[in-house]
């Protein structure tokens, strides 16, 4: 097995090789721009480790993971769009530099050239990844569509906003991890642990990222800090504040979630001080430590050696601990 950075590093060394821009420049800029503008490589990483923990050489799994990671990075550039983000990865977003019809097309595109990667896997192995790959693309559409309808909607309860972000982004990653079991032809038992392994880590994930987008520092961040608070997202800290807080706090949060103003200065501190009093702010760090544990939980019963399973162990505290 290889260090966290060293996968990053075997992975980027992959991607840079085909990060190319081609004719129509409109079309591949973005791509080439989006795609090496950084990012964690998070996804990547896990299908690499994945493909290593179940004993085959991790090199193979280099496609599968660059689908990932572009598949990923089509994900942003939309969601960028519909979440009317200025801000990516501490650069402009790729509908704010080109124009919303440029991050359409060329997200697009980039879902195509993921779905054309897993062709350069054989027989059993290609049918299985472009499988597991439809169900997931369309299920990070159904969360997407829930996402942007509850904006809106004013009966939003934790369990739909806990089924909301497994589909948006919890998917994703427990597919990350079976594509490295399934180049690696392991048995079905050990793909389904790995991915429920990789979802219940994908819960957490999303629980710190809405976190983050509140009490993320602005200048290391890189995203709009208080994005979510504009969008009027029913995050799990909006959520809990709701059941937490005094009466007036409570109608004076759903005032707030109901209004879209010029100036959001002012409703950002007002909800983020909410977020802190009620306690939500603190109830949502408990439950990414308790979706982290649930995911250790899974990773206790599969049958590899137990040195495997510190990689991914400490992959799973670092991201607890991660503050972009
Ligand atoms: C951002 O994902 C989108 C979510 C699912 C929260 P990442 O935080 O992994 O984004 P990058 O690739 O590191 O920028
Ligand atoms: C994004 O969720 C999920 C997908 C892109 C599918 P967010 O909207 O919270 O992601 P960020 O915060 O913009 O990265
Ligand atoms: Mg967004
Ligand atoms: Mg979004
Ligand atoms: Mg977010």
């Amino acid at each position: 097995m290889l260090a966290i950075t060293e996968y990053r590093e075997v992975f980027l060394d992959y991607l840079n090789n085909k990060l190319k821009i081609k004719e129509p420049a409109n079309l591949y800029e973005p791509m080439v721009y989006i795609l090496g503008l950084g990012g964690k490589r998070l996804r990547p990483v896990l299908v690499l480790m994945a493909t290593d923990i179940f004993e085959k050489e991790h090199k193979e799994a280099l496609d599968a993971a660059l689908a990932i990671e572009i598949f990923h990075n089509f994900s942003l550039v939309h969601d960028d769009i519909m979440d009317d983000a200025p801000l990516r990865r501490g650069k402009q977003t790729v509908h704010e530099k080109w124009d919303i019809n440029t991050g359409i097309l060329s997200g697009d595109a980039m879902l195509i050239n993921a779905y054309q990667l897993f062709e350069n896997y054989e027989g059993d192995t290609f049918k299985e990844l472009a499988k597991l790959f439809t169900k997931t693309a369309i299920e990070v559409c159904e969360g997407q569509q829930y996402d942007i309808d509850f904006e809106t909607r004013e009966d939003v309860s934790i369990d739909d906003y806990l089924k909301m972000i497994e589909y948006k982004t919890a998917v994703l990653v427990g597919a990350s991890l079976q594509m490295g079991a399934i180049v690696a032809q392991v048995d079905e038992d050990c793909k389904k642990a790995i991915y429920q392994f990789g979802r219940l880590l994908g819960i957490a994930f999303q629980l710190q990222d809405d976190y983050l987008d509140a009490f993320g520092d602005p200048k290391t961040f890189g995203k709009q800090v208080g994005g979510d608070i504009i969008e009027n997202k029913k995050t799990f800290l909006f959520l809990k504040s709701l059941e937490a807080s005094t009466k007036d706090e409570a109608k004076q949060l759903e005032y707030l979630y109901s209004i879209n103003p010029e100036d959001n200065s002012g409703k950002i501190e007002t909800v983020k001080a909410i977020f802190k009093s009620s306690g939500a702010a603190a109830s949502t760090k408990k439950e990414i430590e308790k979706y982290t544990n649930l995911a250790f939980d899974v990773l206790d019963g599969i049958s590899i050696p137990e040195e495997k399973k510190t990689p991914l162990r400490d992959f799973g505290k670092m991201l607890m601990s991660r503050t972009v």
